[in-house]
């Protein structure tokens, strides 16, 4: 049976022992990694959150009956040993911290037997995903997950103490409240009182942040849980957190030096690392065109070429015709890979596709000669031309696609991150931070057939493009003071400068669509806090899963949420989401129709 804590009291951690600790009694609680018999010894790994410290269980030490218990400890059985800290009798572990000493067990109890774990507790476990989400409680105990969690621990201490420091109160928003337009859709929660009616959970506590401002709170930060029903990606979740922060009476600057000094600060106590400050700023205009994607990762170049001028009218009419109808022709310069085989050349192609460009063009600059994939529909100069302005030198391999300017950039885009990791271009140790400015403040939606904002309806737009923030006028030339804080290729965050005067958040609802009754009934809680005196205000929020992801050069969220959600944003620990009882839902007043058609 198992033993319980009585009398028992855990003096330190396994790995937290140091060779100071070498000739005295201490008692430590974990898990058996591993039991090895030896005859007249036994050796047990026993594992906690901080490492492992081996135990040897001798006879002449523990006696007849507790040498006997000792050898029926299996895997992840729960111990309690007590003993002396010793100098290793045998050879020295240089992989553990404590791999110098061992303890010599006076005295074992077994507070929990386990059965045979369905895998093996292991870092960089081999173990598929799956069954290793369905037994997350047994994931969880994995060292590589445990210092990743607590890494995650840390970067939400330090936040808060920095934050302190700088004046933030942390104040709390409801996860009941009314739903706010940030693109994705909401999670519900149908209210059992008003029949019919919903609560939606936060995407972001955007309007509280704001309302705070105007409250006079003047600076408020939080470690918000935040959702989104929207598809999952590898660094996507239904369910996240934001560090997430407002600041009053300040412009873009004030906010961008209180984070560059935030991440300095975490980077530095967490990893040791010097960041470089002020951190570059990139406008989304020049991202997009030189790297395709408004979140670029630095970390090596191969930039996009815009050749669209050299090649308006030129023979190959995949190229002309494309510019002739307002879309663009971009390049990309895989240095040293003119060789690459046309099998390659041909999955790349397929890459291409995959994102909706009809095809891709090549230039192979090879010793035994040029090979261009369009040399029949071009003159000998127009193909050195284009050679010439990408730069190719021999030995390189020039791509290119043309279509629309957005699909083009941002496939280019994609397919130079693919090479680059494909190529291994990327030096894993850098932290390349980079500020992305100036992003439109519409973006068009065919879906919708009108323009959307691109950040949130709350953003202000850069002063000089004020005058066009009319439904008459061309709204797609409307830059917004918004700000993404990227790292090596992903948005960790971002915010914005809010409109803080009546009028022109009028006026932006106003473009975006809706009438002046619709702005009311949506946001008349936002807009008559606005009528009492609203002071300038910004703000920037991250994903701190995101963020600990990043300096942690992990590829996937899942390895720093404790419970995370799979493809389908469904749970596979717990099986939610389920059905509940009939009662439940009569309560609630909810009948469950069949698949809607769509
Ligand atoms: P935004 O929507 O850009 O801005 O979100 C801020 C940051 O939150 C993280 N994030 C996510 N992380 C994990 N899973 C998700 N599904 C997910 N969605 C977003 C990203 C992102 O940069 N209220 C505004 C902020 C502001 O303007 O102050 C907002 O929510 O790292
Ligand atoms: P084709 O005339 O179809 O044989 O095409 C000649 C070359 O143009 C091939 O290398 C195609 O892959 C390429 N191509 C076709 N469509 C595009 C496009 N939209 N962008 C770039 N290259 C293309």
């Amino acid at each position: 049976m198992a033993e319980s804590m009585q009398g028992l009291r855990r003096t330190h951690r396994c790995a937290e022992v140091t060779e100071a600790q070498i000739g005295s009694e201490v008692t430590l609680m974990g898990w058996t990694q591993k039991r090895r018999n030896l005859g007249s010894l036994i050796f047990v790994d026993l594992r906690d959150r901080s490492g492992i410290m081996q135990v040897v269980f001798d006879e002449n030490d523990i006696g007849a009956e507790g040498f006997a218990k000792a050898g029926t400890i299996r895997s992840e059985y729960v111990l309690a040993v007590a003993g002396r800290v010793e100098r290793r009798g045998g050879a020295i572990n240089e992989k553990l911290k404590t791999g110098t000493m061992e303890l010599r067990a006076t005295s074992l109890r077994i507070l929990s037997e386990s059965e045979t774990p369905p895998f093996p507790i292991e870092e960089n476990s081999q173990t598929k995903e799956e069954l290793r989400l369905k037994n997350r409680t047994l994931d969880l105990r994995r060292p590589d997950i445990q210092r990743n969690l607590m890494v995650k621990s840390q970067v939400a201490r330090l936040s808060r103490d920095f934050m302190a420091d700088e004046g933030f109160l942390e104040i709390e928003t409801p996860m009941l409240g009314k739903s706010t337009p940030e693109g994705a859709r909401d999670y519900l929660v149908p209210s059992r009182i008003y029949r019919g009616s919903f609560f939606a959970l936060p995407q972001s506590p955007q309007l509280y942040k704001q309302l705070l401002m105007v409250a006079g709170y003047d600076r408020y930060f939080q470690l918000a849980r935040c959702f989104r029903d929207e598809d999952l990606r590898a660094d996507r979740q239904p369910e996240f957190t934001q560090m997430d922060m407002e600041l009053s009476f300040v412009d873009i600057d004030d906010v961008i030096d209180v984070n560059e000094r935030l991440l300095q600060h975490l980077w530095k106590e967490v990893l040791g690392v010097d960041l470089k400050t002020p951190f570059p700023r990139m406008k989304w205009i020049d991202a997009m065109n030189r790297f395709g994607s408004d979140k670029p990762d630095l970390r090596f170049g191969m930039e996009l070429v815009d050749i669209s001028d050299l090649v308006k009218d030129c023979g190959f009419s995949v190229f002309a015709d494309c510019v002739k109808s307002g879309g663009s022709v971009r390049g990309i310069n895989v240095r040293g890979q003119a060789s690459m085989p046309r099998k390659k050349i041909d999955a790349l192609t397929d890459f291409v596709k995959g994102y909706g460009m009809k095809g891709l063009a090549y230039i192979q600059l090879r010793e035994d000669g040029t090979k261009c994939s369009f040399s029949k529909f071009m003159k000998e100069e127009e193909i050195s031309a284009i050679v010439q302005a990408m730069d190719g030198q021999p030995g390189d391999l020039l791509l290119i696609g043309a279509d629309q300017f957005k699909l083009v950039c941002q496939t280019m885009g994609a397919l130079r991150c693919d090479l680059a990791r494909k190529l291994d271009l990327i030096d894993p140790e850098k932290f390349e931070f980079l500020w992305v400015v100036e992003f439109p403040q519409f973006e068009w939606s065919d879906e919708e057939n009108r323009f959307m904002a691109m950040h949130h309806p709350f953003t202000m737009p850069m002063e000089e493009d004020l005058v066009y923030l009319d439904p008459k006028e061309d709204l797609g030339r409307i830059r917004a003071k918004a700000y993404d804080i990227v790292l090596n290729g992903v948005e960790i965050g971002g915010g914005s400068v809010r409109i803080h005067q009546a009028d022109v958040q009028e006026k932006m609802f106003e473009c975006l669509g809706f009438t002046k009754e619709q702005a009311q009934e949506q946001f008349s809680f936002l807009l008559n806090a606005f009528r009492y005196g609203v002071p300038p205000h910004a703000g920037l929020a991250y994903g701190l899963d995101r963020v600990v992801m990043m300096m942690l050069g992990l590829d996937s969220i899942r390895d720093v949420i404790a419970f995370p959600k799979v493809k389908d944003s469904s749970d596979m620990m717990t099986q939610a989401p389920a059905p509940v009882e009939e009662k439940q839902l009569k309560e609630l007043g909810i009948e469950i129709g069949s698949e809607p058609k769509d």
